[in-house]
């Protein structure tokens, strides 16, 4: 059993009974997030990568709820000089958590502190856990390795950017989907900001055409995977 949760943006909670693992909490200044940091609990915090609409909020819980940050390695060391517990990896890299399996993987894109320190690699991330396999990838554009990350694991559930400008636009996401096949494909990153507006229904459309299954979630909806 896994729960979704979708804050908006980038921004994921899964929860599967016993543990908690926030992905990208930019709750704080994210116009569409329907709660505050002080609603928001976690164990484990997983940064793709640090601009500031990722790193949010995770360093603040990090340390409130003595939350572990997983990131790549500078961006965990980073984390790390600023008072978090953090756990380091970097990209090809799985590890066995007490909530599952995370891995780190490619994504095109950038990555500095919001202070302008350079922060490693971005990320996408593919995660394991209630039985279930996630990947989010992360901002990042459209690349044809992809592939190999669908091939390498039976993905579940992927999350997708589809705001255009700063990561894919719609129809590379709906490529995306079809590189990954995964059962599920949600987008994300999108209508926080105006240059961000993207028509999620028309990602909809696109991934069931392809013969996927699409699932708009509600900024703060839940849903069980
Ligand atoms: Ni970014
Ligand atoms: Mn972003």
């Amino acid at each position: 059993m896994l729960k979704l949760t979708y804050l908006s943006h980038s921004t994921f909670i899964l929860d599967d009974g016993s543990h908690r693992l926030i992905i990208d909490p930019f709750i704080t200044g994210n116009p569409t997030c329907p709660v505050k940091a002080d609603e928001v609990q976690a164990d484990f915090i997983v940064l793709t990568h640090a601009h500031g609409d990722h790193l949010g909020d995770g360093l603040e819980l990090a340390k409130k709820h003595d939350a572990l940050v997983i990131a790549v390695n500078e961006l965990a060391g980073y984390a790390a000089s600023n008072g978090a517990r953090a756990h380091n990896m970097h990209i090809g890299g799985a590890y066995t958590f007490p909530f599952g399996r995370l891995k780190f993987t490619i994504a095109h894109h950038g990555s500095a502190s919001p202070d302008g320190q350079y922060m490693g690699e971005p990320a996408g991330v593919v995660i394991t856990m209630g039985g279930k396999t996630l990947y989010h990838t992360g901002d990042t554009g459209l690349f044809l390795d992809m592939q190999l990350i669908g091939q390498r694991d039976a993905i579940d559930c992927m999350m997708a950017p589809i705001g255009d400008n700063f990561t894919m636009g719609v129809d590379d996401a709906v490529l995306a989907v079809d590189f990954v096949k995964p059962g599920l494909a949600i987008p994300m990153h999108y209508n926080t900001f105006p240059v961000i507006e993207a028509d999620p229904q028309a990602f909809a459309r696109g991934v069931e055409g392809k013969g996927f299954r699409a699932r708009v979630m509600e900024f703060g909806e839940t849903i069980e995977l």
